[in-house]
């Protein structure tokens, strides 16, 4: 299968690409880019095979019928316009995370992708981090008796405010863009198995640092139809280590430094460190996707997972803007 970028930043120059060449059945085929030279760099960087494979147009990029698939890592806002260009062309999507910045836009994505018959797979990697998916198992299936609660913390210190993520011309949230929907993602993905949906959002958000439109730093607390709680703080004002705790009725896991690109960290699972390989979860992912395609079945994370995230997200905000009992 031949795949195209739209976005030639840092994701997907770290492991997108990386991870369309390391796949035996799939070539780097063409990019998009709103600059040539950024666009022909890109091209030669990664050694890609289009006959003409760096594009400013994307519906140039779209009318090639040589092209199978995109994967689309550009600023959230633009999301949605890609998507459906790419779905109208019949090309399958594997989308970065947030899906979109409302609901209704996914929803057109949806079902776009539906009426175009093409797969859309969204991007949470960390679903795909082998200790992550080792963990879901076993609390999945009873070892720390009923889940009780999940606290995750996940922050970066932004080098100043000029983050897209800060623009609302390019994005809607930026902790919560940049960090806090993996958090709900996974949270959600380990809690919902045994716990049910998520029933309650509560939320604080803070911009001090850069003076940003969106959030710098946000504490998001969360109820589930069983009862149990979550809670995850995420911040792009300062660095600290990530860490996940699950806490159960017989027990708990702690999660140290596995969030992030790399498949690492540490597990201890009721005292007793656990062991896993340290495997790409980006690769993982794009594997993933490609067999999605071939045998016609959904993706592991598909758009409807993507809406849900999303809506969660607007809701945070809305939870704090609604917040009528300042003290
Ligand atoms: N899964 C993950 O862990 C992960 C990690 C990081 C990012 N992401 C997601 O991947 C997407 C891209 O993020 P990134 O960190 O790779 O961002 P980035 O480094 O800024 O790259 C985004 C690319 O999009 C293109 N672009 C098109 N229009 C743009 C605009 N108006 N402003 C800025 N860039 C524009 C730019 O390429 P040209 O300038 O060449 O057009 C840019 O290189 C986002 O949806 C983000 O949430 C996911």
């Amino acid at each position: 299968m031949n795949i195209a970028i739209l976005g030639p930043g840092g994701i997907a120059d770290d492991q997108h690409a990386p991870a369309v060449l390391n796949h035996p059945d799939t070539s780097l085929w063409s990019v998009l880019s709103r600059s040539a030279e950024r666009a022909e760099a890109f091209s030669k960087r990664h050694d890609l095979k289009a006959p003409n494979p760096a594009h400013t147009d994307l519906a140039e990029l779209l009318a090639d019928p040589l092209l199978d698939a995109v994967i689309i890592a550009t600023p959230d806002r633009l999301h949605s316009t890609q998507v459906l260009a790419a779905a109208r062309a019949g090309k399958h999507i594997l989308l970065e995370k947030p899906m979109a910045t409302s609901v209704s836009e996914c929803d057109a994505m949806i079902e776009a992708c539906r009426t175009n018959d093409v797969t859309l797979a969204m991007a949470y990697h960390l679903r795909w981090h082998r200790g992550h998916r080792l963990i879901r198992q076993q609390v999945s299936s009873g070892m720390l008796g009923a889940l009780r609660h999940i606290r995750v913390h996940w922050t970066f210190q932004a080098p100043d405010g000029s983050n897209w993520r800060s623009s609302p011309e390019t994005g809607r949230w930026w902790a919560l863009a940049a960090n806090g929907t993996h958090c709900l993602d996974l949270i959600r993905w380990m809690m919902m198995p045994t716990e049910g949906e998520i029933t309650r959002i509560l939320s604080l958000q803070s911009s001090t640092k850069f003076g940003s439109p969106h959030d710098e730093t946000s504490i998001v607390a969360l109820t589930f139809e069983s009862g149990a709680t979550a809670e995850f703080c995420v911040s792009v004002q300062f660095d600290s280590p990530s860490r996940i705790e699950i806490y159960g009725d017989t027990g708990s896991v702690l999660l140290d430094g596995t969030m992030g690109r790399h498949g690492g960290g540490d597990i201890v699972l009721n005292g007793v460190p656990v062991s896993f390989p340290a495997e790409n979860p980006f690769q993982a992912e794009f594997n993933d996707f490609i067999e999605a395609v071939r045998e016609g079945r959904p993706p592991e994370v598909d758009g409807s997972e993507g809406r849900r995230n999303v809506a969660l997200l607007l809701d945070a905000i809305n939870a704090q803007n609604n917040d009528s009992n300042p003290i």
